[in-house]
């Protein structure tokens, strides 16, 4: 039987809203703290350049958590220099490579790796010979698939918000250019993860596509939690997952 399929919880939002008051509460390691307590295989977190929500303390203290616990940690960055001396420094179990400034995205919002791989690779490299895993948040494109596997990702992780957003035959289009782009990636020896913009629903219609090795949530959960509290709005988001395998 194959492995379940893996619940990334990202914790960014946690931050957002303690950085809008500027303190301390809520603090986004005590939600990680929780979240593996209730079952999440690992935790996401985004740095960004700006800080506009994970700061460099929360990396530290998540990096800690998370090794304490002996789980993984995937530490979302863009394809920077201060990023990739920051990865290096932590050594997370995974990074996964994210669009930030607009030049970086394509029409539809992952990175654009088709095109760029000149300057992808050499971070791809640093991360993987760092014991880096080393994931792509891109569009399920052929191009970009492909570009991913040229730059030496082992991972891809597809950008589900076009998904998510539609319905009807729109939405049943776009699922098949996702199947497509899994079936390809994994024939090229690429782990396929997904996320953005999943709610139990579509994280759900995920499980359809059997490459899908781990999803990455973040934004509704964190959104759910305020009103049944985070292990209750991921025990519901596990048993959506499994109901559906
Ligand atoms: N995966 C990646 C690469 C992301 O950057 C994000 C956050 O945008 C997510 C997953 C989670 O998306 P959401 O917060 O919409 O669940």
């Amino acid at each position: 039987m194959a492995e379940r399929v893996r619940l990334g919880v990202n914790i960014d939002h946690v931050a957002t809203v303690r950085n809008a008051r500027g303190g301390v509460h809520p603090d986004p390691v005590r939600a990680a703290e929780q979240a593996l307590a209730a079952g999440a295989d690992g935790i996401t977190a985004h740095l960004r350049e700006d800080r506009r929500h994970i700061t460099d303390r929360d990396i530290e203290a998540l990096s800690v958590l998370c090794a304490e616990a002996g789980r993984p940690l995937n530490l979302e960055m863009a394809v920077t220099d201060e990023m990739l001396a920051i990865a290096l420094r932590h050594r997370p179990h995974a990074a996964c490579l994210v669009p930030e400034r607009r030049e970086e995205v394509t029409t539809e919002g992952g990175l654009a790796v088709a095109g760029h791989e000149a300057r992808i690779s050499p971070v791809a490299s640093a991360l993987s010979t760092a014991g880096i895993r080393v994931s792509l948040f891109i569009e399920p494109t052929p191009e970009q698939v492909d570009a991913a596997h040229a730059v030496g990702a082992q991972v891809v992780e597809f950008h589900t918000g076009r998904y998510c957003h539609l319905s009807g035959d729109d939405r049943a289009v776009e699922f098949e250019r996702l199947q497509a782009a899994a079936t390809r990636a994994v024939g090229l020896g690429l782990e396929v993860h997904a996320g953005h913009g999943l709610d139990y629903q579509t994280a759900a219609d995920m499980m359809a596509i059997a490459e899908v090795r781990e999803l990455n949530i973040g934004h509704f959960l964190i959104g759910e939690a305020v009103f049944v509290g985070l292990p209750t709005a991921i025990h519901r988001m596990r048993a959506a997952m499994d109901a559906a395998t």
